[in-house]
């Protein structure tokens, strides 16, 4: 299918994959296999040398897992994907190729607490350090970035808050000091933001989230764009410099806008295992087919949904960044030209107390640590999602202990509403 051509919700069903080779079959197959058999002898040596593409091992490729991240590397608009086991698995993925002891990554402020404490705390055993920085202010990423810095990374729509990242600004100081952007583009999808477009050199996902969509999968992805040029500046050498595993191959050299795609794949994969089985690949394909309908019904519900919190006395204030009284609206045009998400924070009035009664009573909300569900979600971020950060990390995340996150799910936007409501009514009694 030549690609190119075709608009989003064509792509979002056939991109990457057609009717099975062997048996006609027209969804793609869940190949259940660990292993594939060889031509012979030299077709073996051959992939094993990686002078021709193919399957050897479903720890590096699988075919089902294949279609899916052709899939995603289309809907991102990038040059390769690798898929791996979860969305904290495909940040390492993203960094591993970039990073050594000693070196650093510059990262926003409003992350995902998971993130914040992978970034604070678990990346130190490999020698890394990350350096947080309030990505509206530009000049402090500048200042932040060292000679020890190897990459710039920040999410476009920002959990919990619902936060909208200048992807473009971000990404123009990236480009002046000559270092790969990462956006975690998880909360957006593809659908509402394509950060590639904004001047990123990596996306990242977890497919666990909005691209499958119904709660069932634990996934992830590193979209390459394929534009960096990883041999400019000599900081990049396991992708411009010879590899001793591969008996010397340099993988900019060899692959060129396919570097990262296939370090990922005959590195990443293969030494560190983080591999997406096929059956999760599967549930995602599904789910993807979907994107865009539950996309436009996620926003329609998280802005009605928005517009009736804010206006409720009993609600302090609403972060959705698609309200007009937010000071990240005037970025959705330009970033999320479809739509703000459907994450976002509120304020119950009566502090944490009432945040815990409004979550214990409401009734279609599930209280759940997970978010880009089919199904309406709630948390409290501050003692969950985010619980390992002190306070003044909490609030420059956006955490707030006086806060809820809510992921606006697909259902009628008046049950929700309704449910809100009773709740409120007890919470703040
Ligand atoms: C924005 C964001 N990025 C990454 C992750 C990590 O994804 P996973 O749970 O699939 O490892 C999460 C999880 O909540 C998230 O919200």
């Amino acid at each position: 299918m030549s690609d190119q051509t075709y608009g989003f919700d064509t792509l979002q069903i056939h991109a990457g994959a057609a009717p099975d080779p062997a048996t006609g079959a027209r969804n793609t197959p869940i190949y259940q296999t660990t292993a594939y058999v060889f031509r012979d002898a030299d077709h073996a040596a051959a992939l094993f040398n990686l002078q021709e593409v193919g399957f050897i091992y479903s720890r590096l490729t699988n075919p089902t897992v294949a279609v899916l991240q052709e899939r995603v590397a289309t809907l991102e608009g990038g040059a390769g994907a690798v898929c791996c086991s979860s969305g904290h698995a495909a940040q390492i993925m993203a960094l591993f190729p970039l990073m050594a002891p000693g070196k650093n990554v510059v990262v926003s402020t409003r992350l995902y607490g998971g993130t914040v404490t992978q970034m604070t705390q678990t990346i130190k055993r490999f020698g890394w350090s990350a350096k947080f920085v309030d990505m509206d202010d530009l000049a402090a990423v500048e200042a932040a970035v060292d000679d020890d810095t190897r990459a710039i990374f920040c999410e476009s729509i920002a959990n919990p808050g619902g936060y909208i990242t200048d992807l473009r600004a971000v990404a123009d100081v990236a480009d002046k000091v000559g270092l790969p952007l990462i956006v975690d583009n998880t909360s957006a999808t593809p659908y509402l933001c394509r950060p590639i477009e904004h001047g990123a050199t990596l996306v990242v996902h977890s497919l666990t989230k909005y691209l499958t969509g119904n709660g069932s999968v634990t996934g992830g992805v590193v979209v390459d764009s394929g534009t960096f040029d990883w041999s400019a500046s000599g900081k990049f050498p396991s992708l411009s410099e010879p590899e001793p595993a591969y008996h010397g191959l340099k993988f900019h050299e060899t692959f060129g806008p396919l570097a990262f795609t296939f370090h990922g794949i005959a590195i990443g994969l293969r030494d560190l295992g983080m591999t997406l089985n096929p059956q999760a690949a599967h549930y995602t394909l599904m789910g993807i087919e979907t994107l865009s309908l539950r996309m436009e019904k996620h926003v329609q519900n998280a802005r009605k949904v928005a517009q009736w919190l804010e206006q409720d006395p009993r609600v302090d204030y609403v972060t959705y960044a698609g309200l007009e009284s937010s000071k990240y609206f005037h970025r959705v045009e330009k970033v999320c030209p479809r739509g703000a998400g459907s994450l976002f924070t509120f304020a119950v009035k009566g502090g944490y107390e009432s945040c815990i009664k409004l979550i214990d009573s409401l009734e279609i909300f599930s209280h759940v640590a997970n978010l880009g569900d089919t199904r309406s979600l709630i948390i409290h971020s501050a003692s969950t999602t985010h619980r390992q950060l002190d306070e003044n990390q909490q609030r420059a995340a956006g955490a707030d202990p006086e806060v809820v996150r809510v992921s606006i799910g697909i259902e009628d936007p008046d049950d929700l509403i309704a449910d809100l409501d009773q709740a409120l009514a007890k919470a703040t009694a």
